[in-house]
């Protein structure tokens, strides 16, 4: 069954990235010249996702205006003849179909995407979280689509992760079952060093069947009050298969502020029209400090 629908959830306060996201959402910082959410957006539509439904909350309404039609903007650009920015500011509203779901108070990532139950009704759905940026040869959720189709089971994006990162991400107790593809046997949520089963961390991409609604609706609140997607996942653990897809690429943490400024230079030095002036500055600036 083809995948044809994504969650974004983006009702979180970002509270990393204080105090720019005070009063605008994290989703919408520009990296060089596009909002966070639009990168997913944009991957989202490249792996074939016909209908969009962003998790969003109070004080986020730009997120809707971003991916409306902006006739007065689009008026303005045709009168000065500004012709390529009005493609482009048009294409924007075009991407996919967009729904916007609201929810009420941040109980954690799992009680976001509950939110889209309705929404996504009875079939497999992807997931994007739009802090993460990839940058892959094959989009990183069609590397899990395509896995899915192949399994016809949930499927969860896994990276190597070094120490730090066994303090920040859910880690899997993981079962080779091809180069790229892992059975799930257990996870745990940023265990640390000592408690990590492995170096494989779950990142910002999942596709899961309809059963994950149920399995988030028994979930209980952690310490913190906030309902984990890994522990719903370890409740469908116990009813069917998961898999971990080691992905191919490279991704940037863009919701950590040292992420983000990776990822603006990164992709800034890939962009034909900044890498050589960009480069020749970064040179500059470090001959500058030896
Ligand atoms: P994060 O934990 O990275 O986002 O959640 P956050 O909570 O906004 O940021 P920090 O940790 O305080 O800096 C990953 C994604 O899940 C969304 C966030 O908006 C982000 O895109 N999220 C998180 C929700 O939609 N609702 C929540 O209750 C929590």
């Amino acid at each position: 069954m083809k995948i044809r629908k994504a969650v974004i959830p983006a009702a979180g306060f970002g509270t990393r990235f204080l105090p720019a996201t005070k009063s605008q959402p994290k989703e919408m910082l520009p990296v060089i010249d596009k909002p966070l959410i639009q990168y997913c957006v944009e991957e989202a539509v490249q792996a074939g996702i016909e209908s969009i439904a962003v998790i969003t909350s109070r004080g986020k309404s730009s997120m809707e205006d971003y991916f409306d039609r902006s006739p007065e903007l689009e008026q303005f650009l045709k009168e000065k003849k500004k012709l390529d920015f009005l493609q482009e500011v048009r294409e924007i509203s075009k991407m996919a179909e967009f729904v916007f779901i609201r929810q009420k108070q941040a109980l954690g990532l799992g009680h976001a995407i509950l939110m889209a139950e309705g929404y996504v009704g009875q079939e497999p759905f992807a997931v994007l979280l739009p802090d993460d940026i990839f940058d892959c040869p094959r989009p990183c959720i069609q590397q899990l689509t395509d896995a899915f189709l192949e399994f016809k089971a949930s499927f969860l994006v896994l990276g190597r992760v070094d120490e730090e990162g066994t303090k920040k991400y859910g880690i899997v107790k993981p079962k080779q079952v091809s180069e790229r593809v892992f059975q799930v046997e257990d996870m745990i949520e940023k265990p640390g060093p000592e408690k990590a089963f492995s170096d494989l961390g779950i990142l910002g991409r999942y596709v899961f069947t309809p059963e994950i609604f149920e399995a988030i609706k028994k979930t209980a609140p952690d310490k913190k009050g906030e309902i984990q997607i890994t522990d719903a996942i370890k409740l469908i653990l116990e009813i069917q298969p998961v898999y971990g897809y080691l992905f191919e690429g490279i991704r940037y943490d863009a919701g950590d502020k040292f992420g983000f400024l990776q990822a603006t230079i990164e992709l800034a030095l890939k962009r034909p029209e900044f890498s050589q002036k960009l480069r020749k500055h970064l040179e500059s600036l470090l001959s500058l400090t030896e």
